[in-house]
């Protein structure tokens, strides 16, 4: 709860809400014209990370695994290990961890169904870069395109397509979250039949008493019909998926039920976090896209030689060879049984939670959430 975030009042649901707070610059933390006494600021950033250890294990409920010890691995902050460009392309500059890469992202690529001559892919900041780059990609294909996401979508979905200048249109979920494929049809179906987009005066935008779960008043009576799917289908043409597998995608592919969410299951392209279910110092994600779609990739970076059909430019060596070593630690097997091991807590935190008095628990595979009314207020 550090880190410019302040607990307030529950809401209505009894979820506790949380508001931003607002940061200053600490001055004992602010750099100015003279050096400052180095050995000082050591101690203090080591009683630093020694506190947040200590909080470690009463940390419950983010979404980020925290069992990784690193420190052996100290040497690697004393070199540069820079990955520019594709993973694939080698460089001059001799200091990239890109064969490292190439192993985590076969490994990834296994995960998801499919092989690295399927797939091209890389090693991200984290998951919210390859929803960057998956409609990135759909944009190049489809340059008119809208993003339908589902109302439940991570912030990240609008924050990406605002940059992207594509629009967003929410598609509502069912009670499970998934999101609900009438409804995602009918937005489909809407937006052929009244454009939403720029078409100048002749533009037909529903008035705005309607909300946009209403918008069934503006299609033909052809397609208001339910069980119609195949005409509304046909009317959003060639699509691009792209899977937000920021934590799910490791558990969907290791858990015992058959989920479909990859690659194999015709997902265009996907994006996943690195240090949310495997665990890493530092954030860090994975982006796989069918290797059709990318491209050849033509040399981006000249200066080292290499091509480029990365998000970015520069790209952390370093968190490269943190996952690459987690995972080569425990292979495919590894990862499943440590998925088991998540969802067992889970089912153990929620057995355990319904005991209590009063307490509303809700479960989804590997996600608890519990709440309790007490003296008016929810827990
Ligand atoms: C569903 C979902 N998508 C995207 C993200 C963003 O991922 P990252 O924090 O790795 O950028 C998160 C993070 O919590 C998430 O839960």
């Amino acid at each position: 709860m550090t880190m410019g975030q302040t607990l307030s009042n529950s809401s209505s649901s009894g979820a506790p809400e949380l508001t931003p707070g607002v940061l200053d610059v600490d001055p004992v933390l602010a750099i100015g014209q003279e050096p400052v006494d180095a050995d000082a600021d050591l101690k203090d950033l080591l009683r630093w990370a020694s506190d947040l250890q200590q909080e470690q294990p009463m940390v419950l409920g983010y979404p980020e695994a925290l069992d990784f010890r690193d420190h052996d691995l100290a040497p690697l902050l004393d070199v540069l290990v820079n990955n520019v460009g594709d993973p694939g392309s080698r460089d001059a500059s001799g200091v990239s961890a890109k064969a490292h890469e190439l192993a985590v992202i076969q490994f990834m690529a296994a995960m998801a169904g499919t092989t690295v001559d399927e797939v091209y892919g890389y090693i991200t900041t984290g998951g919210l870069e390859g929803i960057e780059r998956g409609p990135e990609l759909a944009r190049e294909r489809l340059p008119h395109a809208a993003v339908y996401a589902s109302d439940q979508a991570h912030y990240g979905v609008r924050k990406a397509a605002r940059r992207l200048g594509m629009r967003v249109v929410s598609v509502p979920s069912r009670p499970d979250g998934s999101m609900d494929p009438d409804e995602l049809r009918l937005r489909i179906a809407v937006r052929d039949y009244v454009p939403l987009g720029t078409r100048g005066a002749r533009r037909q935008t529903p008035p705005r008493r309607h909300p946009a779960g209403d918008l069934r008043h503006y299609l033909p009576r052809r397609l208001r019909r339910r069980g119609d799917p195949a005409s509304s289908c046909s009317a959003g043409g060639e699509v691009h998926v792209h899977v937000d597998a920021a934590m799910g995608g490791v558990i969907a592919a290791h858990a015992p039920s058959e989920l479909s969410w990859s690659i194999a299951d015709g997902a265009d392209s996907l994006s996943m976090s690195g240090h949310k279910v495997i665990g890493a110092p530092v954030p860090c994600g994975v982006f796989l896209a069918r290797r059709d779609l990318v491209g050849g990739g033509e040399v981006g970076a000249e200066y080292v030689g290499a091509t480029d059909r990365t998000w970015g430019c520069s790209r952390s060596g370093l968190a490269v060879l943190l996952l690459w070593r987690r995972l080569r630690a425990w292979g495919h097997q590894g990862l499943r049984q440590r998925v088991q091991s998540c969802l067992d807590t889970a089912a153990y935190a929620a057995e355990t939670l319904a005991t209590v008095p009063q307490a509303a628990v809700d479960r989804v595979p590997n996600t608890v959430k519990s709440s309790r009314q007490r003296d008016g207020c929810g827990v």
